[in-house]
This record gives C-alpha cells, sequence and structure tokens, in this order.
C-alpha cells in the first residue's frame, strides 16, 4: 500500500493530540511525520511510540509532505495552506478560514464527500457544531426536504481548544478551594463557565448573531449545497469538557409521518439512532472518543404540522474535526 508523507500543524493542540491518535488507530499508511507548533514554547509529540519535536512551519519545509493537515489557526492555514496546495501537497484545513471560499470543498465524508476531486487539493473540514445536525439529518433532507431548521446548542468548552479546556478546570478546583467561581483574568471566555453557560460562541455582528450561530448557517447551507434552506441558531456554550449537543426543530416540504423519518434515521450514515424516548445519547456517554454521530428523543413538534424535533450529540473533537479530516485523507489516498 502507498505510504504518505504527513504534516501536522498544530499538533501539539487539542485536535492535533486527537489526530495523531486516530492516524496511528486507523492505521493511516504514514511515511514520514512533521509535526508542527507555533515555536513559541518547546513541544514535542509521540507518534507510533517515537518522540518528535515540534516545529514552527515553514513553506519549504512543509512541501515534503504530501498531505498537510491544518488544526492551528485561522491565520496559519491562510498563510501556507493555498501555496502549498498549488505546489501539489493535499491540505485538509480544519480552521475557518477557507469553508465557505468558492472552489474549496467543505466535506463531511459521509455526506457530500463527492465534492472531492483530485483537483481540488485543498480541502475544508466544517465548525464541530453543524456537523452533528450535518450527519443526523443528511437522509431526511435528501429524502423529504428540509426547508426550516432550528437549533439550540450546548458546546463543550473543549470546542474552543486547549486552553478554554484548562479555564474551566482551573475554576472548578478554585471553586472546591475557596467556594466561589473566579474571574479569570485574560481567559478565552467571555463569562465564567463553571457552573454556568452563556449564549456566546465568537463575537457578535450588527445583527446580534454570534459568530459561531452564522458559521453553523453558512456551512450547513454549503455542504448540504442548499441555499433556501431557512436556519435559525442559538449557540450556547456549557460547562462540558468534551461532546457538542443539540435540540433541533425541523419542517420538512413533503408530507411524512414520524415512521418514515424513524426508518430513515435508523438508515443514516454514521449515525445510531435511539429510537426509545428514554433512550438518549448524551455528551459524557457518546461524546468521548466516538466516531459516529447520536441522535434521540425524535417527535412531532407541536409549533407546526410538518415539524419536527430531534435532539443529537457528537463528539466535537473527533466527527467535529480530528476523525473527519482522517476519513477525508482516507478518501484521498483512494482517489
Ligand atoms: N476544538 C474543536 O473542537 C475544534 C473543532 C473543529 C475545528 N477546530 C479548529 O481546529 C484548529 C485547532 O483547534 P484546537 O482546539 O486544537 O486549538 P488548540 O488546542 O489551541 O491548539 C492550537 C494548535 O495550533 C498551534 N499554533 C498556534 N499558532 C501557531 C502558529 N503561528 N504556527 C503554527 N502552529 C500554531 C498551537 O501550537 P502551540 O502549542 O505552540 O501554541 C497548537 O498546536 C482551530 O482552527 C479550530 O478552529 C477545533
Amino acid at each position: 500500500m502507498k505510504k504518505f508523507n504527513v504534516a501536522v500543524v498544530g499538533a501539539s493542540g487539542m485536535v492535533g493530540g486527537e489526530l495523531l491518535g486516530l492516524l496511528e488507530s486507523r492505521r493511516f499508511p504514514v511515511g514520514e511525520f512533521y509535526p508542527f507548533n507555533s515555536g513559541r514554547k518547546p513541544a514535542s509529540v509521540l507518534f507510533r511510540g517515537k518522540k518528535y519535536a515540534c516545529a514552527a512551519p515553514s513553506l519549504e519545509a512543509l512541501k515534503k509532505a504530501e498531505i498537510a493537515f491544518f488544526v492551528s489557526t485561522d491565520e496559519v492555514a491562510e498563510e501556507f495552506a493555498p501555496r502549498l496546495a498549488a505546489a501539489g501537497t493535499w491540505c485538509i484545513d480544519d480552521s475557518a478560514f477557507f469553508r465557505l471560499a468558492p472552489g474549496v470543498p467543505l466535506v463531511i465524508p459521509e455526506v457530500n464527500a463527492a465534492e472531492l476531486g483530485p483537483s481540488k487539493k485543498l480541502i475544508a473540514g466544517p465548525n464541530c457544531t453543524l456537523t452533528g445536525a450535518a450527519v443526523a439529518l443528511a437522509g431526511i433532507h435528501r429524502k423529504f426536504g428540509i426547508t426550516e431548521l432550528r437549533l439550540a446548542t450546548y458546546q463543550a468548552v473543549s470546542g474552543a481548544g486547549k486552553a478554554a479546556m484548562g479555564e474551566l478546570e482551573e475554576e472548578l478546583k478554585a471553586y472546591f478551594r475557596k467556594g466561589a467561581v473566579p474571574k479569570l483574568k485574560g481567559g478565552k471566555f467571555p463569562r465564567p463557565i463553571a457552573f454556568n453557560l452563556f449564549p456566546q460562541v465568537g463575537g457578535f455582528d450588527e445583527e446580534g448573531n454570534s459568530g459561531e450561530e452564522n458559521k453553523v448557517e453558512a456551512e450547513l447551507k454549503k455542504i448540504w449545497s442548499d441555499k433556501k434552506i431557512r436556519i435559525s441558531v442559538t449557540a450556547v456554550r456549557v460547562p462540558v469538557l468534551r461532546g457538542h449537543s443539540l435540540a433541533v426543530w425541523f419542517k420538512v416540504a413533503r408530507p411524512c409521518s414520524e415512521g418514515a423519518l424513524r426508518k430513515e434515521l435508523r438508515r443514516t450514515t454514521g449515525l445510531k439512532f435511539f429510537e426509545k424516548p428514554g433512550d438518549y445519547p448524551t455528551p459524557l456517554e457518546n461524546g468521548q472518543r466516538t466516531e459516529i454521530v447520536y441522535a434521540g428523543r425524535l417527535r412531532r413538534a407541536r409549533t407546526a404540522a410538518n415539524e419536527f424535533q430531534l435532539w443529537i450529540v457528537s463528539d466535537n473533537l473527533y466527527k467535529g474535526a480530528a476523525l473527519n479530516s482522517v476519513q477525508i485523507a482516507e478518501r484521498i489516498a483512494r482517489l
């Protein structure tokens, strides 16, 4: 089997760590391995039992790779990915920078792998929040035509990276030491997160929507190739370490029974559907190093005849980022 020389930019980060583990556990055929970090502090990573020092990326160093995973920042992806892709290296980018760029496929393999092709060397992976909905509702959308989708998100702190995860842990420790949740200086979050939640993920635009809410809407439309679908979102950060949850309300164009939707959910690729009302997924039980999306509590909504509700859970670091990227690489390897 052909082996690929692989670079991971952001190897020392949250998603980077998961990516390395997945390349190993899924036996991706890695030849030479090149890990990169910011270079601001020394860091090393373990890969296939060997310790590698991380270095700051340069175009020359990255060109040694046939596949480069970008799991760092928007700026780093912007600086290197287009030139690297033009030089012939496959670039799989988990940052937000290229997701909506025309000509850059935004890919969840279970949903739109057909977007991949030999001439499209720069590929984006989507925001971790919408992935669960994009996978779980793909079959229903194809068959019954979702016209409106409302989502309330319950997003884990790891979605904001390693430092944010540390912030929740630090606040909890301080609470158990001193009996109060501290306001940490220079933190990643706008409010304390321990024993709390807040309806803000990213900055707000002039209409009052957060960056995350806008990403979910725009990216979902691109992945489903449907500009007409109406989507509205309230994105909420919750004190969960890992695993994003979604409460969704969707209206379908073609009349259908709840039974027909259940049948579709049962056969949706990459989804495990919990049938019984008391049997539903949670981030702790179903969002930790899980490779599929989970859904439950399907029911008719009482607000409109053609509206239904569903609860969805997925691992933001796996299916929402690292696993999705590795699955893209696995498809590329077969092109
Ligand atoms: N967390 C999620 O659930 C999730 C989901 C989907 C997509 N993403 C995206 O994945 C990317 C990584 O997220 P994360 O959560 O893993 O963040 P993270 O834990 O903060 O890790 C960021 C990584 O990027 C590296 N980095 C920062 N600046 C760099 C630079 N100038 N040059 C090279 N490397 C640099 C960091 O290196 P140092 O250690 O040296 O700082 C670190 O390895 C982001 O673009 C994020 O939007 C994350």
